[in-house]
């Protein structure tokens, strides 16, 4: 069976959040099964040094891939990589893919255009290629041209052969949406535009499209399945979430099995859940990093994009109680500007309590994750979350909202004697303040601790079971195909 992936981030080679890290390891994980796997994914800046520096064998396909988009032919050249085993076809284009960071913060046809240039790239790199999948497999908004192509594109409806389509919502928030006009300069048939197509409020919704036109929908997680498909969640597409509900499947995001602090390159000692010694050590280079004083004062980590779904209007109004109550927090990210000012602030004001590394740290994250006792994760809404996941494998224990994912994977242990977190449910200050009360009482008990940590090291969040859940809804898929 031939699956590409088609995805606008993939780690290593670039990376925004999760949808990098699951791009770049769900495909790692179906081959281990015997799926042919593949990654296309755009030549965003600094991508094609990377894929060098790995040393995937990279080469140049002979012919260029031209699209026609906005009355004009559009060419890239097609690089073939291969990572971990995974081949990953990546398109130059220096004028399309020249920004960073990958998403515009304002989406308009133009700033859309490296995102449609793409998708229509992926429906016709196998005539390039001779390698046609049975299966495109996309990643959200960005790639959701792939399966409207397939159905109202004036050159793509009738392709053949005519690869089945999945469509992993990784955040119904982010839909991809543009004025009519884009219709006809991606060569997408007008007469898509209707309430039952890609018209949302007067405009084109490509997610909803997506929806639509793909033969199956997955998302990241059960909780999250379920509260997409109710208004207060599904931001504005739970309508046709429920209208598609007989095609949509829930599969819990794994982790890549880079993500262990055994064999972790990035951090200075590794340990186990047999053997803490070296996370201890961890915490002390981390501190010395930070400046802090090596005591027993809790460090909370707290790294993710800065923005309203991450819960920092209900994490930044409880500094000072945090302050009070002895913790300290390192808080790693970047995004919203007013965000970002308050933690510098915070930073500055009170800098034995708060540190703030602003921006995107892939290396460093990797410290912060083995050397803080407890991650902050307060999010409005986690359609999965990988954060937590990744602080579970490096015993830093979670203090997380109960909602999508978080609560699908987060454990408290209070409520539960096999639990391995904290859990709360209103997005209060207040009740974000309770959970963190809860988790010090735990702290303060260092044999309980030691069983948290351990406990929660020991879950497995691997691909090993949900690789096996695509493999068997491909199987279905192409199935139903055949009937
Ligand atoms: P989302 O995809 O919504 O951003 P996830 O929890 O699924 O959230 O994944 C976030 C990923 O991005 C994790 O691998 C996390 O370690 C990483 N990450 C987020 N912010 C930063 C940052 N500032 N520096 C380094 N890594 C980050
Ligand atoms: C999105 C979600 C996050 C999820 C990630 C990977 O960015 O916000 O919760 O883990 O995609 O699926």
């Amino acid at each position: 069976m031939k699956v590409l992936h088609v995805a606008s981030e993939v780690a290593p080679l670039s990376k925004v959040g999760g949808l990098g890290d699951v791009a770049g390891s769900l495909p790692k994980a179906l081959r281990k099964l015997g799926i042919d796997a593949r990654i296309v994914t755009p030549a965003w800046p600094g991508v094609l040094d990377k894929a060098n520096e790995l040393g995937g064998n990279l080469v140049r396909l002979p012919p260029l891939l031209h699209i026609s988009l906005q009355w004009h032919v559009m060419s890239s050249k097609i690089w073939k990589t291969i990572i971990d085993d995974v081949p990953i076809y990546i398109l130059e284009n220096s004028d399309l893919f020249e920004n960073l960071p990958i998403y515009p913060e304002e989406l308009t046809g133009e700033s859309a255009l490296p995102f449609a240039f793409f998708s229509l790239s992926a429906l016709d790199l196998e005539q390039k290629n001779r390698w046609a999948p049975d299966i495109i497999h996309c990643h959200d908004w960005p790639s959701a041209l792939v399966p409207i192509s397939l159905k109202w594109h004036r050159f793509y409806r009738d392709k053949n052969p005519r690869p089945m389509t999945f469509f992993t919502i990784h955040n119904v928030a982010h839909q991809g949406i543009f004025p009519f006009h884009v219709l006809d300069e991606w060569g997408i048939d007008t007469r898509s535009f209707t309430i039952d197509g890609l018209e949302f409020y007067g405009h084109v919704n490509l997610l909803k499209g997506a929806l639509i036109t793909s033969n199956c929908i997955t998302t990241v997680s059960s909780r999250y399945g379920k509260e997409i498909l109710t208004p207060e969640m599904g931001y504005g597409l739970d309508g046709v979430l429920r209208k598609e509900k007989s095609k949509l499947h829930c599969v819990l995001n794994g982790l890549d099995p880079g993500w262990s602090p055994v064999h972790d390159p990035y951090i200075p000692f590794p340990f186990s859940a047999e053997n803490l010694e070296g996370k201890k050590h961890c915490r002390s280079v981390l501190l010395q990093h930070l400046g802090w004083k090596d005591n027993m004062a809790p460090i909370f980590l707290s790294i993710s994009r800065l923005t309203m779904q991450k819960g920092y209007d209900i994490l930044l109004p409880a500094l000072d109680a945090l302050r009070e109550i002895g913790v300290r927090c390192l808080f790693i990210g970047s995004g919203n500007p007013i965000f970002t000012s308050a933690l510098y602030e915070a930073a500055d004001r009170h800098p034995d309590n708060f540190a703030f590394k602003h921006g995107f740290h892939e290396e460093f994250s990797h410290l912060a994750y083995a050397g803080s006792d407890m991650l902050i994760m307060p999010s409005l809404f986690e359609p999965c979350g990988l954060t937590q996941l990744i602080a579970l494998q490096y015993g830093t224990v979670p203090v997380v909202r109960e909602t999508g994912g978080l609560a699908d994977t987060v454990r408290d242990a209070d409520d539960h004697p096999d639990g391995y977190g904290f859990t709360f449910i209103p997005y209060t200050t207040e009740a974000l303040l309770k959970g963190v009360r809860r988790a010090l009482n735990a702290y303060r008990d260092p044999f309980r601790w030691d069983g948290i940590i351990k406990r929660g090291m020991s879950k497995d969040f691997s691909w090993k079971v949900s690789s096996q859940h695509y493999q068997d809804l491909y199987h279905r898929t192409l199935e139903n195909k055949r009937r």
